[in-house]
């Protein structure tokens, strides 16, 4: 989990030397993933877990901008598997995406696939995880894009950098846990822990300790590059005594600034400068869940420990000073800090005239289901749809021309407006079912309004769009007025990213440009809400361009 960074310009003079050759070509990066199942110990019991190749978290990928990237998945386990590149646009290429019944079919037991994507225009932390069902609890790692050789940070050079992924962890086995809620019509239940690099830290009662401990030298500055692979947490964290920087979100640099505490929901990820320039000793690092609704209320908390070079095990660390779990304010407060670097080599490109206004309410409900607990199952819709996984891959039936498998009828504003954030909605809570989605034309320019609603309960939704970054334009409590809330967006250095936090009760817009053809799954990153079928795909058009159409399918593509 930790790597020593050669600065660039240590890399210049040997280049200069002649001790390292410069590529003229892209590299090309080869990894071989074998899905398995393997007993792994973590909370006092062993349990058997799917894996990539046997370790937990799954292995880094580590390429550098402009390579290659081949990744032969090779499934050996039970379940039916795929695997998404958080993050990484996949220019044309939505084959490599892998969102199950979206962009491909999964891949069978005994079967393999190779994803085969170009990393352009992108640098910093993405992440991997399999995108089907909830196998993404085990399944899951880290991807580091480094800039071009002899590109430097635009912030103070590292001596030395970490990955630190979250997770959560169940003692039974997840897919168990998920059918028998699916079977009820209720939530499943909650995990058992939160994980830090797949350890729960000292702090979990349990005889062996399992923690995650990350040796730091005084005087040196560290590059933490922190993913958030929890399925249904947003999370806080803190390091004790210790500030950190925050130079980064989804692969896209920011405006640097300092905090004490950082705010990722599932699927961001946050690059963070920390100097060791404390006493030296033992430090905790702490994660622990933000949840601001009287939802079932989940404070457990990960640990992990900061520790100074020489300092004995059995100094007893501090913990660091965490928001609450209910500081509302201080969740807007650090979202308001997050803003594009919009330098002049990394512009904030954000698109000033919208051609489609696109308006999505977020809600909850309940629909008949005679078999389960009460004779209801809950559900979750955008503009009170919730959305029918297809048997065929929307992108198969999209390129090649196959009827009856989606509809394209999504509708770009509620059937029925209503007082979105009003008093609770608890009576009629039938949602309409469909697999629904949007044709986007070509490289038009997008503006979608993320609208929580009060049916059922409010509660904040990380929201992840595939194949591209989009600028978080405005956000705000309550319902989104369209005569007053656009004159106060921010259109000037707006935060980039690929997951954005809807807030409680109240609208997040964001603006992209569709120059990607493809499908491109959009959903909440709280796995229990995708679940209920809070999701829906933009299928954007091919360009009449050379370079403007979906690139053909692999011929390892699998089959359905
Ligand atoms: C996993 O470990 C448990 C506890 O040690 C043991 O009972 C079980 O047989 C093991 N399973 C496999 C597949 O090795
Ligand atoms: C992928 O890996 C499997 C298992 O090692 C192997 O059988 C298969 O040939 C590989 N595919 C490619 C394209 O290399
Ligand atoms: C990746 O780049 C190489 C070299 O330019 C090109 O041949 C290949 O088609 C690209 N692959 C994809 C999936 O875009
Ligand atoms: C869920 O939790 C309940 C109560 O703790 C327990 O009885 C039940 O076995 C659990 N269900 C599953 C599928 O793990
Ligand atoms: C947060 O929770 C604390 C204790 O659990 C409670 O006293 C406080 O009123 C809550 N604050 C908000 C803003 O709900
Ligand atoms: C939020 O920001 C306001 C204004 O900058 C400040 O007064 C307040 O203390 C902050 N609250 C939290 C919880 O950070
Ligand atoms: C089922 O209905 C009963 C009576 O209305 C209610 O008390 C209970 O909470 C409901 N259970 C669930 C899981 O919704
Ligand atoms: C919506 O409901 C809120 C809370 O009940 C209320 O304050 C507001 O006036 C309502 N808005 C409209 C337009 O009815
Ligand atoms: C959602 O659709 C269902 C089924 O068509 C309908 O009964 C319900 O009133 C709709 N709810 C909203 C909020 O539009
Ligand atoms: C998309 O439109 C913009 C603005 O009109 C233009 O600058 C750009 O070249 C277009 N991109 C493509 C791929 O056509
Ligand atoms: C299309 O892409 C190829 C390969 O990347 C490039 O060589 C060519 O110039 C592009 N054509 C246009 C019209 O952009
Ligand atoms: C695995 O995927 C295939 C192809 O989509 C499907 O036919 C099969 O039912 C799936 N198996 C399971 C266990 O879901």
């Amino acid at each position: 989990m930790a790597r020593i960074l050669i600065s660039p310009f240590t890399f210049l003079f040997l280049g200069i030397l002649g001790l390292i050759s410069f590529p003229a070509e892209a590299a090309i990066k080869k990894y071989q993933f074998d899905i398995q199942v393997k007993n792994v110990s973590r909370l006092c019991h062993a349990k058997p877990i799917v894996t990539v190749n046997g370790r937990f978290p799954g292995p880094t990928i580590y390429v550098t901008e402009g390579d290659r990237v081949l990744v032969n998945v090779t499934n050996h386990a039970q379940y039916n598997m795929s695997i998404h590149w958080h993050g990484l646009k996949q220019y044309r290429n939505g084959w490599a995406d892998g969102p199950a019944y979206i962009t491909q079919c999964p891949i069978q037991t005994g079967g393999s696939y190779t994803y085969d994507f170009n990393v352009t225009g992108q640098r910093g932390t993405l992440w991997w995880h399999a995108h089907i069902l909830w196998l993404r609890a085990t399944v899951y790692g880290a991807l580091v894009i480094m800039p071009k050789q002899g590109t430097p940070f635009p912030f103070p050079q590292p001596n030395e950098e970490f990955e630190i992924l979250f997770g959560e962890w169940w003692h039974a086995d997840v897919e168990e846990v998920v059918k028998r809620g699916t079977n009820m019509g209720l939530p499943p239940n909650m995990s058992d822990a939160h994980t830090i690099n797949g350890k729960p830290g000292p702090l979990f009662p349990c005889s062996e300790k399992h923690t995650f401990a990350m040796e730091v030298e005084l005087g040196k500055t560290y590059l933490l590059r922190i993913i958030n692979s929890a399925l249904n947490d947003e999370l806080f964290f803190a390091i004790a005594g210790h500030s950190m920087t925050v130079v980064e979100v989804d692969a896209v640099y920011t405006k640097p600034f300092t905090t004490q505490a950082i705010l990722i929901a599932p699927g961001q990820t946050t690059n963070v400068l920390v100097q060791a320039n404390q006493i030296p000793s033992r430090y905790f690092m702490a994660t622990r869940p933000f949840i601001d609704v009287p939802l079932a209320i989940d404070s457990k908390m990960a640990t992990a420990i900061l520790q100074y070079k020489g300092i004995p095990n059995t100094v007893l660390p501090t913990l660091p000073q965490l928001p609450a779990s209910n500081d509302t304010q201080f969740a807007l407060n650090y979202s308001k800090k997050l803003k594009s670097l919009n330098s002049q080599k990394h512009p904030a490109n954000v698109p000033l005239k919208v051609d489609r206004n696109l308006f999505y309410t977020i809600g909850f409900g309940k629909n008949s289901c005679p078999t389960c607990v009460n004779g209801t199952k809950f559900l979750a819709s955008l503009n009170n749809i919730s959305f029918a996984m297809p048997q065929t891959a929307i992108l198969q039936a999209h390129y090649f021309n196959i009827k009856g498998v989606y509809r394209t009828d999504f509708p770009d504003k509620p059937p029925t407006p209503f007082n979105y954030t009003g008093a609770p909605l608890t009576a009629n809570l039938r949602t309409a079912t469909g697999t629904r989605v949007s044709n986007i034309a070509f490289n038009s320019t997008v503006e979608l309004v993320l609208q929580d609603t009060n049916l059922l309960t409010v509660e904040s939704h990380p929201f992840h769009l595939h194949g591209y970054n989009f600028f978080v334009v405005g956000t705000g409590i309550g319902n989104f007025d369209p005569a007053k809330d656009p004159a106060k967006y921010n259109l000037v250095d707006p935060v980039e990213r690929n997951t954005v936090g809807v807030p409680t009760g109240g609208w997040t817009a964001i603006r992209f440009r569709a120059d990607n053809p493809g499908v491109w799954f959009m959903h909440c990153h709280l796995e229990l809400h995708t679940g209920w079928g809070l999701k829906t795909a933009f299928v954007v058009e091919d360009g009449t361009g050379p370079n403007q159409s979906v690139l053909p399918p692999p011929k390892d593509l699998p089959p359905c």
